[in-house]
C-alpha cells in the first residue's frame, strides 16, 4: 500500500486551487438516476470516492464518462435505462454514501435492493432516518440478510418528514427520492443547497435548502442538465489549517470562505492572518506561535466535524491548552493516539479531547484511520522535526485530489512512496 512521507519544517507559500466538493459530487452523481437524459457535472473532483460511485452507477446501467471539457474536469452520467436495482455489499461497505442510490432507484424504477452499509471507524452511523424518510414517502421497506429491499410500484407519494436529529445524508436522501415532500429539521449544509440547485436545473421544484425546512414539489419528470459542483469547503479548510500550521502565506483560490466561517474565526482567534479575496482566502502566519483555542463541532454553520482532526493537529503546537469537543460522531478521535506518536500531548475523555501544546512535534511513522484523520497527520508532519510517514493513505485518496502536488507547489516536502517501499517516480 502507498504511504506518504513528509519532511517537516518548510513554510508554505503559494496558491492552492480548491477542487469541487467530494461530499456534494457523490450525491449529485446519484441524482443522475432520476432522469433518462444526461447529467453533466462540471468542477468534478477526481477522487477514489467519485470513481467508486461511478463504478456502482455503471453496474446499475448508468453510462459514466469522465472527461476534460471546456470548463475543466467533468463527468457526464446518462441513465437512459436502469438495468439493475441491486447495490451489493462489497460496493456499499466501501463507501457508505453509495447507500444514497436507494431513494433515486425506488423513485425511478419502483424497487431496489441495496446493502446496508455496516459500521464505520468514526461512529455507528445508522441509516434508520434514511429508511424512515423513504417509508414516509410510501416505500415498503424490508430488511433481510443485510439488505434493504424497497418497493414503491406506484411511485413515491408526498409526505411531511420531521427528522428527530439533523442528518446530512438522510436529508439528501429524502430530496433524492423526488416526491412531493416537506422536510423539517433538515440539515443546512451547503451541499444540500448544491443538490437543490442541481435538481432544479433538472426541472425539479425544490426550495429552502440551506434552511431547516426544504420543500419539494413533485414534477412529472426530470430532464438532463449541466451543473457545476460547489468548491470543497473541507479541502479549503484543511489547507487553511495546513498554512497556519507550517507558517507562510497561502492563497486558496476557487473557494468560498463563507462556507468555513467558523474555522476562519477560530484561526484568527489563534493568531493566524485571514484575508478574504474575490475568489477565496489568504491565510498567513509569520512564525510566531499560535495560541490555543477551544472548538466544538456542530452542524453547519458551526465548526465542521470534518475539520476537527485537522484543527486538533494545529493545536498540538499552540501555546496553552485547547479543548476539542466532538458532538457529531461518537468515535472521531482516532487521530489522537497517532498525533501522540509525533509527540503531541493529548488526553481524550468521552467526546472531549484536551490538547496541551508542545514546542515541537517529531516525525514518526503513523497510520491513517479515516479520511480526515489521515490529513491531520499530514498537517502535523508539515511542522514536525524530521520525517513523518503516513501509512494506509488510501483513506486520503478518497477525498483529497492531488494532495502532494498541491502542497508541493507551495514548498512542502511531501512525496508518495509506492506500495513496494520504493519512492514513486
Ligand atoms: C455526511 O455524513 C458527510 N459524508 C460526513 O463527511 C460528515 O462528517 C457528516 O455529513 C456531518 O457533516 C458525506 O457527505 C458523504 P449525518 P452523513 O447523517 O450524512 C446520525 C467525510 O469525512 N445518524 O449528518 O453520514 C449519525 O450517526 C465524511 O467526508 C443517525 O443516527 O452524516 C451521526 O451521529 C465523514 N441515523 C449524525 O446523525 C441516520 O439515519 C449526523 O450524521 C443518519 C445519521
Amino acid at each position: 500500500m502507498d504511504r506518504i512521507a513528509i519532511t517537516g519544517g518548510a513554510r508554505l507559500n503559494g496558491t492552492i486551487p480548491v477542487s469541487g466538493a467530494k461530499n456534494s459530487a457523490i450525491k449529485l452523481m446519484a441524482a443522475s438516476l432520476l432522469t433518462d437524459e444526461p447529467l453533466r457535472l462540471t468542477n468534478m473532483p477526481r477522487l477514489a470516492d467519485t470513481r467508486f460511485l461511478g463504478k456502482l452507477l455503471s453496474r446499475l446501467g448508468v453510462e459514466v464518462v469522465e472527461r476534460d471539457g471546456a470548463d475543466g474536469q467533468e463527468t457526464v452520467l446518462h441513465a437512459a435505462e436502469i438495468t439493475s436495482g441491486f447495490a451489493p455489499y462489497d460496493l456499499v461497505r466501501q463507501m457508505r454514501a453509495s447507500f444514497n442510490v436507494l431513494g433515486p432507484l425506488v423513485a425511478r424504477s419502483g424497487q431496489a435492493k441495496v446493502s446496508l452499509p455496516g459500521g464505520c471507524t468514526i461512529g455507528a452511523r445508522p441509516v434508520d432516518l434514511h429508511l424512515q424518510a423513504l417509508e414516509a414517502l410510501g416505500a415498503k421497506i424490508d430488511l433481510h440478510e443485510g439488505y434493504v429491499y424497497a418497493q414503491a410500484p406506484r411511485g413515491l407519494k408526498g409526505a411531511e418528514i420531521t427528522f428527530p436529529i439533523v442528518s446530512v445524508g438522510a436529508t439528501e436522501h429524502a430530496m433524492l427520492a423526488d416526491g412531493t415532500t416537506v422536510i423539517h429539521n433538515a440539515a443546512c449544509e451547503p451541499e444540500l443547497a448544491d443538490l437543490q440547485d442541481c435538481l432544479n436545473a433538472m426541472g425539479a421544484k425544490v426550495s429552502g435548502a440551506g434552511t431547516p425546512t426544504i420543500t419539494i414539489t413533485g414534477v412529472a419528470r426530470l430532464g438532463g442538465a449541466t451543473h457545476a459542483v460547489i468548491p470543497d469547503r473541507i479541502e479549503m479548510g484543511t489547507y487553511a489549517v495546513a498554512a497556519a500550521m507550517a507558517g507562510g502565506e497561502v492563497r486558496l483560490s476557487n473557494a468560498r470562505p463563507g462556507l468555513i466561517d467558523a474555522l476562519l474565526r477560530k484561526l484568527e482567534e489563534a493568531g493566524a492572518g485571514v484575508e478574504e479575496t474575490a475568489d477565496g482566502v489568504i491565510i498567513r502566519r509569520n512564525g510566531s506561535r499560535l495560541n490555543a483555542v477551544d472548538i466544538e463541532t456542530a452542524p453547519f454553520p458551526g465548526f465542521a466535524t470534518d475539520l476537527q482532526a485537522q484543527f486538533m493537529a494545529l493545536m498540538t503546537t499552540a501555546n496553552g491548552e485547547s479543548r476539542i469537543r466532538e458532538t457529531i460522531f461518537e468515535n472521531r478521535f482516532m487521530h489522537a493516539p497517532e498525533l501522540m506518536r509525533l509527540g503531541a500531548d493529548i488526553s481524550v475523555s468521552g467526546g472531549e479531547a484536551r490538547v496541551r501544546g508542545v514546542e515541537r512535534l517529531e516525525g514518526a511513522e503513523v497510520m491513517a484511520t479515516d479520511l480526515r484523520a489521515s490529513v491531520s497527520l499530514v498537517i502535523a508532519g508539515l511542522a514536525a522535526r524530521g520525517e513523518t510517514i503516513v501509512s494506509r493513505i488510501y483513506h486520503l485518496d478518497r477525498g483529497f485530489e492531488r494532495l502532494e502536488e498541491k502542497l508541493g507547489a507551495c514548498g512542502a516536502q511531501v512525496r508518495r512512496i509506492k506500495g513496494d517501499g520504493e519512492p514513486e517516480l
